[in-house]
Order: C-alpha cells, then structure tokens, then sequence
C-alpha cells in the first residue's frame, strides 16, 4: 500500500503546470495552463499551500517540516480526472471487437442481444468480490498514468439487486485505494430482457423501485442515462433525470454517441454536469452547450475501438465549448484506460492542441464530476492530488506517443504510485 507522505514540498520542477482555477475552462481559456517555470509547491495534510517559482515558496517554508523531492528535469502537474468510466463489470466480449473489425456495428450486435446485456449477465453472475477484484486491476494502472479522480458507473445489473451491488461496490473501491471514486447510478444503460420492448416501463420500474434504494444508502452522486435512438428517448431520458434530480443526484448524459438525437440538448435543458461521447452532436447543439455550464465530455478511445469518426473537438473548443477528455473504460465499446493513449488521439486524430488536452484531463474533467472547487488544478486550499513526469514539460505527454510519461502519482499527499526512483 502507499507510504504516507502527507507534508510534501516539490522544489525546482522545470515546469510546475498549475492549470489555475475553480471552474471549467471554456474555448480559447483552455489553452491557458498558468505554467510557473522552476516551480516548487508545498503540501500539509493533504492540502496544497503554497504555489510559486521556488525562490518564493522557499522562502515562506521550512523545509525539515517536509518529505521533499528534487523536480529538476521533471513537469509537476494536476493528477488527472477520469470523469466517464463503467469501472465494475465481469465478463469480456473480445469476440465482440473482432465481429466489429469484419464489419458488424455496436447497435447491431446489441440489438441481436450482445453489447450491454451480455455485460450484465456476466454481471448479475458475479460475486462481489470477483468485481472488486477486477476493477482493483484497472486502478491500479489508472493511478500509475497519473489519474487520481475516477468517476464510476453502475449500468450492468439493470436490476434492483446487481444495481445496489455494483454501486456497493464502488463505495467498497473508494475505501481501498487512496484516490476518489465518484459513483454515478447509470440504472438506464439499456433496457434488460425481463422489460423487452417495454422501456416506460423500465423508467418507471428504475424510478419507483431503484432510485429510492439507490438514495436511501446514499450510493451515487451523480445520474447518467444512455440517450439513444433505440435505447431511451428523449421523454424517457428526461423523466428519470428529473426524477434523479429530485433525490439531489447531478445528471449527466450519454449524449448523440451513434445519431444527433438531442441528448446534448436535453444535457443543457437540464444543467446537466456532462454531456459525453457527441460524435454526432448538431451545430446548433455545439452552440447551446458553449453558452451552459454543461461540459461536453469526448472519449476518443472508444470511436477509435469502434472505428467510428472522432468528436469534433476542434470545432467545439472553437466554438467556445468546456471540453474534458475521459476513458470510458468498460468492457464492449472501450476495453482502455490508457491515458498515454487518449492524449494522443486527442492531438493528432481530434487537433486539440497539448494545452487545450491537459485542462481538458484537469480542471475540466473536475468540472464534469462536479468538483472543480476541491480538484483539477493546483492551486491553494485544494487536494494535493499531483502528476510528476519524467520530463522537464508537458508536451512529453504528447511527444511520448502512446508511452507512460508519469513517474509519481500523489493523491492528498500520499504517493499513490512510484514508477521507479526519482
Ligand atoms: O459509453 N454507449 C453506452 N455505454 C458504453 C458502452 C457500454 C458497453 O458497451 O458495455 C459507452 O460506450
Ligand atoms: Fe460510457
């Protein structure tokens, strides 16, 4: 387990990337990532306190109160935020992906009864146990790519029972590993066989008989809903949402993923954290997330597993969008969690500039989770979650291609990953 180093000072970094702030970043302000060259911050109990070049946090500190590390040669930066992930599942569908490759689309193979519900099978099957035991797997390499902010979906039980189980579990992950979990109850993932045909009636099944469940043992934050043509409407998107919001739950969507449907503007209608994935997201829908307080969450990685044309990031942050960038880790659509690898699709498939990629991994992705005041930057009074690289700047996130450039991972001042002595 993580040694605790809870007072920690980084002096000399080469560059300290500050990604300054305590809201989304929208358009051209996502380029701006407050870089203070030769920095040094300094941690207490788990919170940042002082930020600077490191003549001045030098001179405000005691250094024999600290753990202190030598940034020469390396980037101090915001630990990551995974704000889009369905963490806890059993089950692969690696026959899936090479169905895909010979030509069969997602909503085909889940319309023949594979996709999601062959997830939830598996799931509904699994103990406890077995489910923590997997997503202790894929943590474990989140936090050594510098992620120390997951969000996680239930969405594979779409019962009552495997619902509360995943979501138990996820509580049960947050205990375990010295990162925040962020729980989002996704009981609208697709509608299970037992309700065929019969998705009002699912709604109505979530909303009276889950949603109060899911309330009375305070297991979610936040509320997501996979809005689709085929999936849930947008009449049935809304309800739930609503309903949710009545229990305190944030909504969050899944949002023009396969067709322009109208999930983003339903997202903005709703003051929605998030409207995630948009692949097929109208113009005027672009305008209507730019001038709300909805992020508008891509995740690469899966229209690159699905072969499928990437988010218009571009257009969108030109157009004066907050963009965050997530995993989307499960295991149908986006079987990675590879950070080194969503940076690169990012710039090179999807023109975000490197700067535009880091506040959309930081402050931004804190934004859609709701959590831009605690995380996501580094600046005074926040959690003093920290990415060390390699490297002496940011853009080797980028120039690495496809390689790890994280070599420390703090979560509130703990080190929560070595990759090997600095
Ligand atoms: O975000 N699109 C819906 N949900 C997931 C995929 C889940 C699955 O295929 O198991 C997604 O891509
Ligand atoms: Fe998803």
């Amino acid at each position: 387990m993580a040694k605790v180093f809870r007072n920690v000072l980084i002096k000399n970094a080469s560059q300290l990337v500050t990604c300054s702030g305590h809201a989304a970043k929208y358009g051209k302000d996502m380029s701006d990532l407050g870089i203070i060259e030769n920095g040094a911050i300094a941690c207490k109990d788990g919170i940042i306190t002082h930020v600077g070049t490191t003549e001045e946090v030098l001179a405000q500190v005691n250094e024999s109160d600290y753990r202190v590390f030598n940034g020469k040669g390396h980037t101090v930066l915001p630990g990551f935020v995974d704000s889009h992930t369905h963490l806890v599942f059993d089950g692969y569908r690696e026959d899936e992906f090479s169905w895909r490759l010979r030509g069969d689309s997602y909503m085909s193979i889940m319309q023949r009864g594979g996709g999601i519900i062959n997830t939830m099978n598996a799931t509904r099957a699994a103990s406890s146990e077995r489910l923590t035991l997997n997503a202790c797997r894929y943590i474990e390499g989140m936090i050594k790519m510098g992620v120390t902010t997951i969000e996680a979906k239930s969405g594979y039980g779409l019962d009552k029972k495997t619902e509360l189980k995943q979501l138990r579990v996820i509580k049960k992950l947050r205990k375990n590993f010295p990162i925040d979990i962020i729980s989002t109850f996704m009981g609208a993932h697709a509608v299970p066989p037992e309700y065929e045909g019969r998705a009002d009636a699912y709604i109505d099944y979530i909303i009276s008989d889950v949603l109060p469940k899911v309330d009375y043992y305070q297991l979610a934050e936040c509320c997501d809903v996979f809005c689709e043509k085929g999936v849930f409407n947008i009449e049935q998107s809304e309800r739930l949402l609503r309903a949710a919001m009545q229990y305190g739950l944030k909504p969050k969507l899944h949002a023009d993923e396969m067709v322009d449907f109208g999930g983003a503007e339903l997202a903005v209608k709703l003051g929605a954290l998030s409207a995630d994935h948009l692949l097929h997201v109208s113009d005027d829908n672009i305008r209507r997330l730019a001038e709300s307080s909805t992020v508008a969450t891509l995740l690469p990685l899966t229209a690159f597993s699905l072969q499928e044309p990437y988010p218009r990031g571009r257009e969108m942050i030109d157009a004066g969008c907050a963009v965050a960038l997530a995993t989307d880790l499960n295991p149908g659509s986006c079987f990675s969690y590879s950070i080194p690898m969503l940076f690169a699709l990012a710039c090179i498939s999807m023109k975000l500039t490197p700067e535009e990629a880091v506040t959309a991994l930081t402050i931004n992705g804190a934004a859609a989770v709701g959590r831009a005041d605690s995380i996501g930057s580094l600046d005074v009074g926040k959690q003093a979650d920290l990415v060390v690289l390699s490297y002496p700047s940011y853009r080797f996130l980028l120039y690495h291609v496809g390689v790890n450039a994280v070599r420390i991972t703090f979560k509130r001042g703990e080190l929560a990953s070595l990759s090997s002595v600095f």
